[in-house]
């Protein structure tokens, strides 16, 4: 299946090597306007057979006046099409017309940084005139091209912004895709709705409607396998195709015994009342006597990933001639293989992926232009439970990596008892982390239970706060969260003797502990 599945008013993104294009595009998206990215070495004409309404050029790591900074086809600026440079992007912008970009003063700006406007550029249109803005350069525009005007500084900045109305070309210095910086949303639907024209004429439901009709066209009434972790992007997955191909779909849930509380039985139910034949392989004891000794968490990973390919392996041949394979392929993978075609196996897909040679004759991927929160969504209007569509991301090797050193029946049963207090304590807050854990180190302390000397496990806490798992911050849980948990740990979970708090933010840490 095509990734341009949609045809609608398109914004393309243009990436020069920035961490948030995604948030562009997918925010893009947000405001109803269709958003792809793509290199930033695509040349004029392309874009020109691509029609799009606007582009953005995103945020780049890199010095625009030295030898390999990626530049662009000057060719863009002259198509007509209205033109976003933003950090990179706008530095970029002055550099391929003329202008010139050097070193910052007193070597850049970094942070929240208050930022005075030029009312009078129609990007920033009923906007106050100063604004705190996310500032993240070294380099910055010295003096602008011909025929734009600066329209925008900061204290050490002489030039933030810049534009050159007769030619639609515009750009900020600034990040306004982050939630750091105050009124970034109106120079958005500034420049999407005032600038490039845009009628918000993208939602979900056409993509639906799409997907379903190309499914059809491509499967016919033929037999689709997929194989199902419970995680978002295969559940929606599963549900898509139930919807376009009902009683062709057969899903596979390989349980791994790794899984948090309860959570295979929740798949299981589910899955098991809907238009698809839903098959459980009950493998947890195979799964750990491959993971007994070991104690290396990639080889952990390893060990598990190959397992997983076996017994789907015998699942699929078991189950005969099965032409297609779906899998639950979302955009950030697609962009993330560098745009690579359907036959790209997702790497990262539940534990480990699937080898190519399976012996499919197809490969659908229906959630290849979906960023993740138009996944929740889609899966929420296909009748999917919220709990499973608003999961947290949970790792495909499970509780394994959540185990430090040799796995266990013992301890998987500890952490999973104490992971379930862990999560039902920090549902309730009203502003939740992004991720939240329990962790069981494997080390065993002394404690005191009644009269008797006792020596348990220990259990770690992980909250964090992110935009993208890139980069994390530790949640701040209130203290009487914190001791809630403690105390119901140590009196509801049997060979858990001592609670710890992880107040590590990544980096130098990892969101997950091996
Ligand atoms: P780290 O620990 O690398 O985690 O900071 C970032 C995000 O990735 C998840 N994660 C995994 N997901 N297989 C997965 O499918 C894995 O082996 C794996 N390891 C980490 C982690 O839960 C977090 O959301």
């Amino acid at each position: 299946m095509k990734t341009e599945q949609v045809k609608n008013e398109l914004v393309l993104v243009l990436d020069f090597g920035g961490q948030y294009k995604e948030l562009i595009a997918s925010g893009i998206r947000k405001k109803h306007v269709y958003s792809e990215i793509k290199p930033g070495s695509i040349s004029a004409q392309e874009i020109k057979e691509l029609a799009p309404i606007g582009i953005v050029l995103t945020g780049g790591p890199r010095s625009v006046y030295k030898t390999g900074a990626p530049l662009c086809d000057p060719g863009i600026f002259a198509l007509g099409i209205p033109v976003l440079g933003i950090c990179y992007g706008m530095q970029l912008m002055c550099h391929m017309l003329g202008g010139t970009v050097s070193p910052a003063k007193g070597g850049g700006e970094y942070g929240r940084t208050r930022t005075h406007l030029d009312s009078a550029c129609p990007l920033f249109k009923g906007m106050p005139e100063s604004i705190t803005a996310l500032m993240s350069h070294f380099d910055a525009v010295s003096s602008v091209p011909d025929g734009f005007k600066p329209a925008g500084k900061t204290r050490s900045c002489q030039i933030a912004a810049m534009y050159d109305q007769s030619r639609r070309l515009y750009a900020v210095q600034f990040h306004p895709e982050v939630k750091h910086t105050d009124s970034g949303e109106s120079i958005f639907d500034n420049f999407l709705f005032d600038i490039c024209g845009a009628s918000g004429d993208y939602n979900i439901d056409d993509y639906i409607e799409t997907a379903v009709e190309s499914l059809r066209k491509t499967v016919g009434k033929e037999k689709v396998l997929l194989a199902l972790s419970g995680g978002v992007d295969s559940s929606v997955c599963a549900a898509l195709i139930e919807k376009a191909l009902p009683g062709q779909l057969t899903c596979v849930f390989v349980d791994h015994g790794l899984m948090r509380k309860n959570e295979g039985d929740q798949i299981e139910a589910v899955f098991g009342s809907r238009a698809l034949d839903f098959i459980r392989v009950d493998a947890a004891d195979r799964f750990l006597s491959k993971l007994s000794g070991v104690t290396e968490p990639e080889k952990k990973r390893k060990t598990i990933g190959e397992e997983f390919i076996r017994v789907f392996e015998t699942q699929s041949r078991a189950l005969g001639d099965i032409p297609y394979l779906a899998q639950g392929t979302i955009y950030p993978d697609v962009i993330e293989s560098g745009g690579s075609s359907a036959a790209t196996i997702k790497s990262h897909h539940n534990v480990g992926g699937l080898p190519e040679n399976v012996g499919f004759s197809g490969i659908i991927e229906p959630l290849r232009g979906l960023f993740k929160d138009e996944v929740r969504v889609l899966g929420r209007k296909l009748g999917l439970p919220d709990y499973l569509v608003d999961r947290q991301p949970f790792p495909g090797p499970g509780l394994a990596v959540r185990i430090l050193g040799e796995v266990t029946y013992e301890k998987l049963e500890v952490l999973r008892e104490a992971d379930a207090i862990v999560r039902e304590e920090i549902d309730r807050l009203k502003n939740r982390p992004d991720q939240y854990f329990a962790v069981l180190p494997g080390i065993r302390t002394v404690g005191v239970v009644g009269d008797e000397r006792a020596y348990d496990y220990v259990i770690g806490v992980r909250a964090v706060t992110t935009a993208d798992f890139m980069t994390a911050e530790y949640t701040p849980l209130p203290h009487r969260v914190l001791g809630k948990i403690s105390s119901r740990i140590s009196n509801e979970v049997k060979g858990a003797g001592r609670v710890v708090y992880d107040i590590s933010g990544k980096p130098p840490a990892t969101v997950e502990w091996e």
